[in-house]
């Protein structure tokens, strides 16, 4: 595949088969993901794997719980709240690999060095036949100390990027972009 086909190609995946990635992939798409760039090669990510799918159904489950909680000083979250206080909805929509980009708050610049690495797995996933998508629900119970604690991360890393992998289930449709705006053009 091309690099534009790539691009283009690449849809956020919420179904997965019930079959792992396997570990020599992930570590690959990991790999490829320390290739981006980062402000003052500080490389400022760490990365935790889970496939402990009752794990993420427990993370999934307090994730909700937090932002049902939050619906009325959020009221952005309203449009999510029947997703949430649906018993059966999965933030990780049964997904069978969970990678979490954690970046470490010492480098001024971890938020874009992580989620620069996170563009790289998502769209190197996306060659090798892997969906893949962000979780954004999943971000503030993945900064939650406790948790934290249980996967090992120091303090001082805050979790940037919560990405599923796994073998897409279904064909996921394309989401339309707006046309850019270039406010200007200074030639
Ligand atoms: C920061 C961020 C957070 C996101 N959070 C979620 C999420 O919690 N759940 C979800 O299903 N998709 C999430 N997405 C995926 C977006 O909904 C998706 O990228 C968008 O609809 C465009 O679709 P595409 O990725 O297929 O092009 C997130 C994407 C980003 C960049």
């Amino acid at each position: 595949m091309k690099l534009d086909e790539i691009i283009r190609g690449r849809r956020s995946v919420r179904a997965y088969e019930d079959r792992p990635v396997p570990e020599e992939v992930v570590r690959e798409l990991i790999d490829l993901g320390i290739h981006a760039p980062s402000a003052s090669r500080m490389q400022p990510w760490s990365f935790v794997v889970i496939e402990d799918k009752e794990l993420m159904r427990e993370w999934s489950d307090r994730a909700k719980e937090q932002l049902l909680g939050q619906m009325e000083q959020i009221p952005y979250l309203k449009q999510y709240q029947a997703l949430m206080e649906n018993k059966e909805f999965n933030i990780f929509y049964g997904a069978p690999c969970l990678v979490l980009i954690y970046g470490n708050t010492v480098s001024p610049s971890h938020v874009n060095d992580c989620t620069l690495a996170a563009q790289n797995i998502m769209l190197a996933a996306y060659e090798k036949g892997l969906g893949s998508c962000w979780v954004g629900f999943a971000m503030q119970t993945g900064n939650a100390p406790e948790l934290k604690q249980k996967l090992g991360v120091p303090e001082k890393y805050r979790l940037v990027a919560p990405l599923l992998l796994g073998y897409p289930r279904g064909e996921w449709p394309y989401v339309p972009r707006n046309e850019p705006i270039i406010f200007s053009w200074q030639k």
